[in-house]
């Protein structure tokens, strides 16, 4: 079964838009959970420009469903991973000004300093995901460093879906999920995701679990965030 983890990052970004409490984030991941989420992901970035240190903290105490941090490799996002203690942690590159994720860690570039940091997340009790390129070297390295899953930027897939790159594009997941089983690390996915490219996915068989932020609170606007949550669900359970 695949899971589904969703992305309250969106909800933050609308409370940060007018430097209030509205909408709360931690709302929003009690009523995904209600509506049948298996867990909640949040990315707390260096600008905390979306969600908060006290976002994170209180979505650990309120949720006991999974709960994975997105994180950038910095010593002060550490900190903060081994004091909440998330049940996974994905290790993400961040740009500053960039709107969103850009694309998947440069694993390689990093493989001197990764496998003491995800060591040190592991003894914790966490479990560490690579925010992954579709590359092959890539994911290689990724189990070099001691990851125990990565997940797939799924972006190229959703912006191809329904043109004509879209076969290519997800012929490249397949080949990375391959790969991955093959190397023994867990497999997730995520970027771009939405109730209707999803469905194609499901043909992953190693697949363990997507995270999916935009597009539910973008349909939660006109049919309410428990819908948006059961649409996902009813592709991913069908
Ligand atoms: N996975 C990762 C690593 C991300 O950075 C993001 C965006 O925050 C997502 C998944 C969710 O992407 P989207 O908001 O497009 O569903």
């Amino acid at each position: 079964m695949i899971k589904l983890s969703i992305n309250v990052d969106k909800v933050a970004t609308l409370r940060q838009s007018r430097g209030g409490t509205q909408p709360d984030p931690v709302h929003a991941a009690v009523v995904a959970i209600q509506a049948g989420a298996d867990g909640i992901t949040a990315h707390l970035r260096h600008d905390r420009r979306h969600i908060q240190d006290r976002d994170i903290e209180l979505i650990r105490q309120v949720i006991s469903h999974e709960f994975n941090l997105e994180m950038a490799i910095t010593q002060e996002m550490i900190d903060i991973a081994l004091k909440i203690k998330p049940d996974q942690c994905t290790l993400v590159p961040e740009r500053v000004g960039e709107i969103t994720t850009e694309n998947g860690l440069d694993t390689i570039a990093e493989k001197n300093r990764l496998p003491k940091i995800i060591q040190t997340l592991k003894d914790a009790g966490m479990r560490v995901s690579i925010f992954s390129r579709l590359d092959e070297d890539q994911i290689k390295a990724a189990k070099d460093v001691g990851a125990d899953r990565i997940e797939l930027y799924t972006e190229p897939y959703g912006h191809a879906y329904g043109t004509k790159n879209e076969d290519y594009e997800f012929k490249r997941l397949v080949k990375s999920a391959e790969l991955a089983e093959k190397l023994g690390l867990g497999l997730n996915a995520g970027h771009d995701l939405d109730y209707r490219n999803l469905e194609k996915l499901k043909a992953i068989p190693n697949l363990l679990e997507v995270s999916i932020g935009h597009s539910v609170f973008s349909r939660a606007i006109f049919i309410g965030l428990e819908n948006a949550v059961k649409e996902l669900l009813a592709v991913l359970r069908s």
